[in-house]
């Protein structure tokens, strides 16, 4: 479930060593259930062939300017036209210095320098090369003159690269490329232009300077809901207190780690939002001091004494009557018992838009797992009943639900 189900990609694949990466990320965006097209210079079939990629997208691959024959159902029988009409996006990973130059001058001696002409559709450019050849200030003015014409850029990452040297060149693997990629496909979407803020985690709160008090919220679903987000084009603020999940490709990351340092960064964050969805498992309570020293260990038993955490939801709500944002409120809870009791008695007492409800006794979904079954409760007395799924679909169902609120 992504912006990527149904979309028409043409990939260019360059003459770089980063080309077998290409393969990967073709295959990747084939079962997240995009068209891709391949179309590759002579310089990378010196790398990769033609027929490992044809494998991977089960489409012919596209070589030749002059190639006649199978153009893949295109709406045109001439390859470079066809390609360049209809596509939803035109990525060129790797992209070498040779081609970023062609491009900047506006050359078209080879079908992907025609296509990426010809083409109406955004440009993602994500080149590969030699760190020195990168840094050169004429692949610089290249990249810079591109830019400029609304091309998307996927900033190479520093290394080691193939030559044994080091420096920034390096292809990012494919899960930052199909970010990007997600990205730019969202720039229209229906959130575009709009900020919403992501609460994702189980907060720490600490008891000494090693130890803490936690939870077994993996913040898998609000990085979901911050991903499903990107994809409808909102900006993402995620503030999370997750520990090791990598941040979707375009958000921006407030990383805390206590319940307090959570309710800070929302408080601030919110000004100016569409939406707030509080994905987040905040602690309740916390220690009331927290010790200088690690606690040692000395009688057999130990007593905590713990005070209430602010409600970062009950803030919100003040906050909100008094300057507007957010818009849109939407809270989680987590039960073990009387679910849509309390669920409606969270949605009321919060005065939120939405409430998504789970049951955390269920053993396939909920906490730590990829997979969720959820309620939704809206203001109206409205019920929305999401049967088990992957998270990323329970978030896209969320992000819809706040898009509908929006509207
Ligand atoms: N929440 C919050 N601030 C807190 C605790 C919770 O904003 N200090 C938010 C959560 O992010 C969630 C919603 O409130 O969106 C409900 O959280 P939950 O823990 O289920 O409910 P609580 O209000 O804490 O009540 P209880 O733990 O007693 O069920």
């Amino acid at each position: 479930m992504s912006n990527l189900r149904g979309k028409r990609l043409v990939l260019g694949v360059c003459g770089s060593i980063a080309a077998y990466k290409a393969v990967d990320l073709a295959s990747q965006l084939t079962h997240a259930h995009a068209q891709v097209d391949v179309i590759m210079t002579a310089a990378a079939q010196r790398f990769v062939s033609a027929l490992t990629f044809q494998a991977v997208t089960g489409r012919p691959v596209y070589k030749e300017l002059w190639q006649s024959g199978d153009t893949g159902q295109l709406p045109s029988h001439i390859a470079h036209i066809g390609l360049a009409e209809s596509a939803d996006l035109l990525v060129i990973a790797p992209i070498t210095a040779h081609t970023l130059a062609k491009l900047a001058q506006g050359m078209a001696d080879d079908l992907l320098t025609v296509s990426a002409l010809a083409a109406a559709c955004p440009l993602l450019l994500a080149p590969a090369m030699d760190g020195n050849m990168f840094d050169h200030p004429a692949t610089q003015a290249n990249i810079q003159t591109l830019q400029s014409r609304g091309a998307h850029l996927v900033q190479p990452e520093s290394g080691p690269l193939a030559s044994g040297l080091s420096g920034t060149g390096r292809l990012p693997e494919t899960a930052i490329l199909l970010g990007h990629i997600r990205r730019v496909l969202g720039l229209d979407g229906e959130l575009a232009g709009q900020k919403l803020v992501v609460t994702a985690g189980g907060t720490r709160e600490a008891l000494d300077p090693v130890r803490y008090l936690g939870n077994r919220s993996s913040g898998k679903q609000g990085y979901a809901i911050a991903q499903a987000a990107l994809d409808a084009g909102a900006r993402v603020v995620l503030i999370s207190s997750a520990q090791h999940l990598p941040a979707p490709v375009g958000a921006q990351l407030v990383r805390v780690e206590s319940a307090e340092s959570m309710r800070r960064a929302v408080l601030e964050h919110v000004d100016g939002a569409a939406a707030l969805v509080m994905a987040a498992a905040v602690a309740d309570y916390r220690p009331r001091q927290v010790a200088q020293k690690k606690i040692k260990k000395a009688a057999a038993a130990l007593r905590l004494d713990l005070t209430r955490t602010d409600d970062i939801l009950l803030a919100v709500k003040a906050q909100r009557q008094a300057s507007g944002y957010p818009v849109i409120v939407v809270g989680f809870a987590a039960e073990s018992e009387n679910l849509l009791e309390n669920a409606s008695g969270k949605l009321q007492s919060k005065s939120l838009d939405l409430l998504v409800a789970n049951d955390i006794t269920a053993p396939d979904a909920g906490f730590a797992v990829d997979n969720n079954r959820v309620v939704v409760l809206d203001a109206d007395g409205g019920l929305q009943r999401i049967e088990l799924s992957s998270k990323a679909s329970i978030g896209a169902s969320i992000v819809q639900r706040v898009g509908s609120l929006l509207a």
